[in-house]
């Protein structure tokens, strides 16, 4: 396995980072330009290896897609166009390509099968198999249903009315995906609101969806235009460098083009009440993804709650959450997050034992964590378990140790954010 050394001892952390594309977005760009009828282009898709196992499926599925000067062009023939896979469909470490695969192709009249690396394998499925079989079509995985691999065989969807048990913008759209494909309307309700994305692209790409507070719902049978997407920065890359920014004193960054779609500005409401000097410049409120620049500047924290309808706004920070939490005076409660455990890995868990490894101050709870500030960080040698978000947490922690901080597995960090040490390193020179 491999191992690094990660800076550490830094004073101070100055200029600025161009934040790379968003990862939930440039997913459903692919995906969107391959079931539309045109040719789609999309700038600013982010190269990470999540992305680019999507890019690998629906060129299995017969979707054309060029790669030129960061520029893709997908070339969709609408959902009738896909064709049976001869191959496995691999998602990598993706929960979002295999989740949100499930949904076109339980509409598609053909055989094929989905599968991942280990990560993945242990990631539930039921939550989607379940109401895609409700709506009619064949699917079956490991334990019955729950577990990859995965097989489908699809076609005739009826539509349904479905309560999600879980708060999830990744089932949420493997259901509406599949109720694009449905003879007649699906209805969705949301326990609380999650990631919209997927809403704003079907309008993006012709298509109509109605929402009314949690409720949302989608006709079938619509024929979707190809559209030019341009990828916003990816607000859950940019959380490292804001935290980094709040904790390491005298830091001043300017992170550009960050995605401000509020079912994601979470990390900003609690940076804001634990105490952060942030600004907001540039905003652009007029595209279907709005997006501007943020300045951070260093400052003294306090302890924050985090909970409730929060909590899918940020599901994805919170692993660099606790961490600045070590960094706060008082306490910090992160609640009414279980769905933490069933991530990349149970980010309770590894978030929990890596900090502790480093001399941090916290403890798991049934939903949560509870993490007491404020702490200094030491050394020694921690893992990211194959997690890119643990990966990153743990190289911002180590900006704050007086001693060695050894990294396993760095190469994690590449499934959502390949130059993620390149940007780093301009900021500490
Ligand atoms: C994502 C949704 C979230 C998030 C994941 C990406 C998406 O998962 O954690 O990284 O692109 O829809 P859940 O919706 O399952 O919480």
């Amino acid at each position: 396995m491999t191992a690094i050394k990660l800076k550490s001892q830094i004073n101070r952390l100055n200029g600025e980072v161009v934040i790379p594309g968003d990862k939930s977005i440039s997913h459903r760009s692919v995906m969107f330009g391959a079931i539309a009828h045109g040719e789609t282009t999309v700038t600013n898709f982010l190269p990470g290896e999540d992305c680019l196992s999507t890019i690998s499926c629906f060129r299995k599925l017969g979707v054309q897609i060029e790669e030129e000067n960061g520029k893709l062009r997908i070339f969709g023939n609408g959902f009738e166009g896909l064709k049976e896979p001869s191959e496995v469909l691999d998602v990598g470490n993706s929960g979002t390509t295999i989740r949100l695969l499930m949904g076109i192709l339980a509409g598609r009249p053909f055989f094929s099968t989905l599968a991942g690396d280990q990560s993945i394998a242990k990631r539930p499925m039921t939550r989607v198999t379940g109401p895609l079989k409700k709506m009619g079509t064949f699917i079956d995985a490991r334990e019955n249903g729950a577990y990859t691999p995965i097989a489908i065989r699809g076609g005739n969807l009826r539509p349904i009315h479905y309560q999600l048990p879980v708060a999830s913008a990744q089932v949420k759209s493997s259901i509406l995906l599949a109720g694009l494909q449905a003879n007649g309307e699906t209805t969705i309700v949301e326990p609380s609101e999650t990631r919209d994305h997927t809403e704003r692209m079907i309008q993006q790409f012709g298509g109509e969806i109605y929402k009314d507070n949690r409720t949302i719902t989608v006709k079938g049978g619509q024929k979707l235009q190809s559209a030019t997407v341009h990828v916003p920065g990816d607000i859950s890359s940019a959380a490292f460098f804001l935290v980094a920014g709040a904790v390491v004193p005298g830091s001043e960054i300017l992170l550009k083009n960050v995605g401000l779609n509020p079912t994601r500005t979470g990390i900003l409401e609690v940076l804001k009440n634990m105490g952060a000097n942030i600004e907001i410049l540039h905003q652009d409120t007029d595209s279907f993804e709005p997006s501007g620049d943020i300045i951070i500047k260093s400052s003294s924290l306090t302890g924050t709650v985090v909970e409730g309808d929060l909590i899918p706004k940020l599901i994805d920070e919170i692993p660099i959450i606790a961490l600045m939490a070590t960094q706060a005076e008082g306490k910090t409660v992160i609640k009414d997050a279980e769905e933490l455990k069933v991530k990349e890995t149970n980010r309770i868990d590894t978030v929990v034992n890596e900090l502790k490894k480093l001399g941090a101050s916290i403890e798991a709870t049934a939903d949560g964590m509870i993490i007491y500030g404020q702490t200094r960080l030491t050394g020694g040698t921690v893992s990211s378990h194959g997690d890119h978000r643990i990966g990153m947490m743990l190289a911002i922690a180590a900006l704050l140790s007086d001693d060695e901080v050894i990294l396993e597995n760095p190469e994690s960090i590449s499934v959502s954010y390949p130059n993620f040490f390149e940007h780093l390193n301009n900021l500490t020179n």
